[in-house]
């Protein structure tokens, strides 16, 4: 902790404390951080974990993201090692450490090369006219659901498209989409109790999860065809094969990072067009490149709050003196409104430009792998939604996840006219 510049009120921080969360990031106490140095808080809810520092300027995210010698992603991207119930429950961080996004170079390395070229923006492109299709497949359903177009953005549109985007390209049936929905929302949302009942719904989730995935596995080394599981079991790095555990950790990985993510940037993205009429017109009328406002999607609602490093060693940082082993939360939450790089910061507007938010992360090694990917769906769905409906309005309370880690709405009722 640095004496020298905490008042009393912020050596009691915590900015882990959900309450300070219930209506969004906690952006003021954010702001103030980036005028002091380097804040240190416990884990109030897991005091078993030690605390963390938050990192909350933009360059400073920066420069930790692309330090990876001496800021690891080892063993978890959360500020938690541990997600048991009790001690020798088991304990799903075991697993989630194997994930690409919890390794350091050159294990990391080894594994994106393996994906990254299916993931380019180019590749992308050619997933243009499914992506449309999917997209307007579940606004029929939701329709269908709801004729009189009242529909939630989150639950009956927000879950779907992603979750069938990337589940066609790792080759789960669409028909799955709801169960595979079911089981990231139960992996991810723990720190909600109306999504997961108690941590150890967590486990119960994965262990349906996995062998739904070995099921798939076993299939595709039977079956090949041209998806990415199949692409998994036959790519070779180095003479060698990826282990069975390797293909599993992609296909959650991907599940889970290609789904929590667009969804939360759409529907929190089209809630901010809604509650500003001139700037829906705005992006209605064409006079803003889609790909503009998909930037000020992500800047102003990063899907994910913070990902968090772990120093290798004692090391200083805007005025603090890091140990080894301390854990650091980079939060692009407060790097995407940093003043010193952001005019206006807290003010959403689609013709913010340049715009070099952190929402895809800080730059470095783990910067997002889907980012091409995730830009051209953001488009195409804002694009899609937009032409099908002449008119959309909010129509209710929405509400957040309660969660310091997912940046995302729980539910946001909409009205949708003009199908
Ligand atoms: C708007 C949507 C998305 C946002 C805001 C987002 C954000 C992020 C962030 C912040 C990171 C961590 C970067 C770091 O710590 O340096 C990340 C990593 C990652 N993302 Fe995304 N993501 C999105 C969409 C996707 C999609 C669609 C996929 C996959 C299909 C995906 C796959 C990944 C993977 C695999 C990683 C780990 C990369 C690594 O460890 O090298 N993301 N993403």
């Amino acid at each position: 902790m640095n004496p020298a510049t905490e008042t009393p009120e912020l050596a009691d921080l915590d900015v882990s404390d959900l309450s300070l969360w219930q209506d969004g990031p906690p952006h003021e106490v954010f702001r103030d951080l980036r005028s002091r140095d380097l804040h240190f808080s416990e884990l109030a809810d897991f005091p078993d974990e030690g605390g963390f520092w938050s990192v909350v300027r933009y360059d400073d995210i920066a420069a930790v993201g692309k330090d990876h010698e001496t800021f690891s992603s080892k063993r978890s991207i959360i500020l938690v090692d541990h997600l048991a119930s009790e001690p020798g429950a088991p304990d799903p961080m075991d697993i989630a450490e194997n994930m690409m996004i919890s390794q350091d170079p050159p294990r990391h390395d080894r594994l994106k090369a393996l994906v990254q070229r299916a993931f380019t923006p180019r590749r992308a492109v050619e997933h243009t006219e499914r992506m449309r299709e999917i997209i307007n497949l579940v606004y029929d359903r939701a329709l269908e659901a709801h004729p009189d177009g009242r529909v939630d953005l989150v639950q009956d549109v927000g879950y779907y498209v992603p979750s069938m985007v990337i589940g066609d390209m790792l080759g789960a049936p669409r028909e799955d989409a709801e169960q595979l929905v079911d089981w990231t929302n139960r992996t991810t949302a723990f720190e909600d109790p109306r999504l997961v009942a108690d941590l150890d719904d967590v486990w119960r989730a994965l262990e349906e999860f996995i062998p739904y995935v070995n099921q798939l596995i076993e299939d595709r080394r039977e079956h090949p065809t041209d998806d990415l599981t199949t692409a998994f079991i036959e790519a070779e790095v180095e003479g060698e094969h990826l282990s069975h555990e390797e293909i599993l950790m992609f296909f959650f990985l991907l599940m889970v990072a290609g789904n929590d993510s667009t969804r939360s940037v759409f529907s929190s993205g089209m809630k901010s067009l809604m509650d500003d009429p001139e700037q829906l017109e705005l992006v209605k009328s064409g006079a803003v490149p889609l790909e503009q406002v998909v930037e000020e999607f992500v800047r102003y609602h990063p899907a994910f709050a913070y990902m968090r490093r772990t120093a290798t060693r004692d090391t200083e940082l805007s005025g603090a003196r890091i140990k080894a082993g301390d854990k650091l939360a980079l939060w692009y939450v407060s790097g995407n409104r940093d003043e010193t790089v952001f005019e206006d910061p807290d003010y959403f507007d689609v013709r913010r430009e340049p715009n070099p938010h952190q929402g895809f992360g800080g730059g470095g090694r783990h910067f997002c792998l889907g980012a091409g990917l995730a830009r051209l769906e953001l488009k195409l769905w804002i694009e899609e939604t937009l032409k099908r409906f002449d008119r959309i309005r909010l129509d209710g309370e929405s509400d957040r996840i309660s969660s310091t880690f997912l940046n995302q709405y729980r539910t946001i009722p909409v009205s949708l006219f003009g199908d």
